[in-house]
């Protein structure tokens, strides 16, 4: 007999820094309000959840992915037929670019970022194709009480302009892609780059590394000292976890907490990823 209040997930940490498996859970069934509560509570505690071995319709990923939140077309790649929130991530085996391969948080550059993001491995290569991700939480709690006073007022800016790397370049430089929206292409807006999470009241340092341009009030070539810094400072190695995919495996990041990139090691084999971007109302504050 289950006790009232007893966990119905179990929680297993991937890594040292966020992310956790969650098992226990068939996706693909309507979750009642409890067990999604846990699910919702899993992501704020871990920032990353993983779930494998799901077997799941684009209607079921997007069953779940509206439990967080609205969901929000990708800006510059064509939606899948009758499913305008969800599309495809594939690399061909005869394909040496990746769509994601550089350090980002999703749509940073947009005035109200995403909450989250989700991919649904539809087909992985036999080994490689893993997304890493890092904790901008321990970003932020790992600088010095001098640079924390540095940067606690400085706004930035977060572009998705081709000579940065952000969206358009990955997307324009496959040819997979049903690509739209170039007018936004050079689309840019300024962010507190230390945030605070809406949800946790957590800090956290909103590094977007391939979308950051400079701070505001200077130029590029002024800014471009501490922002390789912190660049290379978000993405030390004890702030990072790894996902490592199996078909039917389904992640889900927090974009408010996390960076990730999509590692590039697996020329010769197909990856398909379905992609599913939860919105949210909230600037960055
Ligand atoms: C992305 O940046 O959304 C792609 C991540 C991945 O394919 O692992």
């Amino acid at each position: 007999m289950l006790l009232k209040n007893q966990p119905t997930i179990t929680l297993d940490p991937i890594a040292g820094s966020m992310g956790v498996q969650i098992s226990g859970v068939d996706l693909s069934r309507p979750l009642d309000d409890g067990v999604f509560g846990e699910i919702r509570q899993a992501l704020l505690d871990y920032q990353v959840i993983l779930f494998h071995d799901q077997v799941l319709e684009p209607e079921h990923c997007e069953a779940f992915a509206t439990r967080f939140g609205p969901l929000v077309p990708y800006p510059f790649v064509k939606g899948l037929p009758g499913h305008p929130g969800i599309f495809e991530i594939r690399k061909e085996p005869d394909e040496r670019r990746n769509f994601g391969g550089n350090w980002h948080t999703d749509m940073s550059f947009t005035e109200t970022p995403p909450l989250g993001t989700m991919l649904y491995a539809r087909e992985v290569p036999t080994r490689g194709g893993d997304t890493l991700l890092t904790s901008l939480y321990l970003a932020w709690e790992m600088l010095s009480d001098g640079m924390k006073e540095l940067l606690r007022d400085m706004q930035a800016e977060y572009s998705a302009a081709l000579k940065h790397a952000g969206g358009r370049a990955a997307v324009m430089n496959s040819t997979r892609f049903t690509v739209e929206n170039l007018d936004r292409s050079e689309e840019a807006t300024f962010h507190p780059i230390v945030r605070t999470h809406p949800e946790t009241g957590r800090l956290a340092l909103y590094v977007s590394g391939s979308h950051l341009t400079r701070f505001a009030d200077m130029t590029e070539e002024e800014s471009a000292p501490l922002l390789d810094y912190l660049r290379t400072h978000a993405t030390r190695p004890e702030f990072t976890c790894r996902i490592r995919y199996r078909p039917g495996s389904l992640v889900l990041w927090d974009n408010r907490c996390t960076q990730h990139l999509a590692l590039n090691d697996y020329h010769g084999e197909r990856r398909v990823m379905h992609r599913l971007t939860i919105g949210s109302s909230d600037r960055p504050h």
